[in-house]
């Protein structure tokens, strides 16, 4: 057997940890999502690529409970789940950063971090007069951002609209590191960001890896694609197009995939690296 056969029999006896089968979903009569699958499997950094409009954050807003699909199954741990906002999706530990940044902008860095999750004081403060504990928030954050390498974040009491468009997006990327304990998923984490920025959230990726969490990371950028990711969903047309990995393809042959150029048979669609041809 040769390696990719050999990858595709390991991938096919592990359960994925989340898995999207044949979502629908329809804007009015623009359809974002026509049968769309996807599986992630346990420690994996799957990117997923795709043009423009091609259905890569409606994808992922249906397994983070952004938006409810049209119809079709989401699974995780290969359980069904039936997410009814973000809340529910955090709950089961799947941690998302937006592609337009859900952040509370009039908030400070630590209360950004801690939304939803906020730390109270301990004692009858906290547990009767619900008291929050901004010293601790603050202290917490500071060490996360330290942890993260994110130096330029100084002051954690500044509140997050006065940060620059990169720094909004550190922190929200270090919340999802913070709190993400089954799936983080990044919608375009290093669209907005310059090379040291960038590099920073692609060092977050690899500590998130080897934590041994899995990621779904949706970029148009190849070269920390190809870097960062195990495989690589190609997403076209509303559907996967190919699932290829950055060992057995180059990524001139994802690119064809994605944008038309290059077909790829319906059936290998499904697990782990494709065969495509090679390319002149
Ligand atoms: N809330 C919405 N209302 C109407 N149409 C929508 C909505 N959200 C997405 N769409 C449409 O669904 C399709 C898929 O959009 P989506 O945002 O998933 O694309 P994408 O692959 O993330 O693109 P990009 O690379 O530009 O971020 C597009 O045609 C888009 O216009
Ligand atoms: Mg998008």
């Amino acid at each position: 057997m040769d390696s990719k056969g050999s990858i595709m029999s390991d991938l096919s006896s592990i359960k994925p940890v989340v898995e999207a089968k044949s979502l629908i979903k329809t804007f009015g009569r623009v359809v974002g999502l026509n049968s769309a699958n996807l599986e992630l499997y346990p420690g994996e950094v799957l990117a997923v690529i795709g043009d423009n409009g091609a259905g890569k954050s409606t994808l992922i807003k249906c397994i983070s409970g952004a938006e409810t699909p049209d119809s079709g199954q989401i699974l995780i741990d290969g359980e069904e789940v039936s997410f009814k906002s973000s809340l529910d999706a955090r709950a089961f530990g799947i941690e998302t950063v937006y592609q337009t940044l859900a952040v509370a902008p009039a908030l400070d860095i630590a209360s950004n971090l801690y939304l939803g999750r906020e730390k109270r004081k301990s004692g009858i403060l906290g547990s009767v007069f619900r008291k929050l504990d901004h010293s601790g928030m603050r202290t917490t954050a500071k060490e996360q951002m330290t942890k993260l390498g994110i130096g330029t974040l100084q002051d954690m009491s500044q509140a997050v609209e006065t940060l620059s468009g990169g720094q909004r997006q550190a922190v929200s990327v270090a919340r999802a590191e913070a709190f993400g304990s089954k799936v983080v998923i990044l919608d375009e984490p290093t669209a907005a960001l310059g090379v040291r920025e960038s590099n920073q959230v692609l060092k977050m990726i690899e500590l998130m890896r080897d934590r041994g969490l899995p990621i779904i990371l949706i970029s148009h950028n190849m070269p920390p694609v190809s870097e960062a990711a195990d495989r690589i969903h190609v997403q076209r047309l509303g559907r996967r197009a190919a699932v290829v990995t950055p060992q057995t393809q180059t990524m001139n042959d994802a690119v064809a995939i994605m944008t038309g150029a290059l077909k790829v048979d319906e059936k290998d669609q499904a697990l782990g690296p494709v065969r495509v041809p090679a390319t002149a």
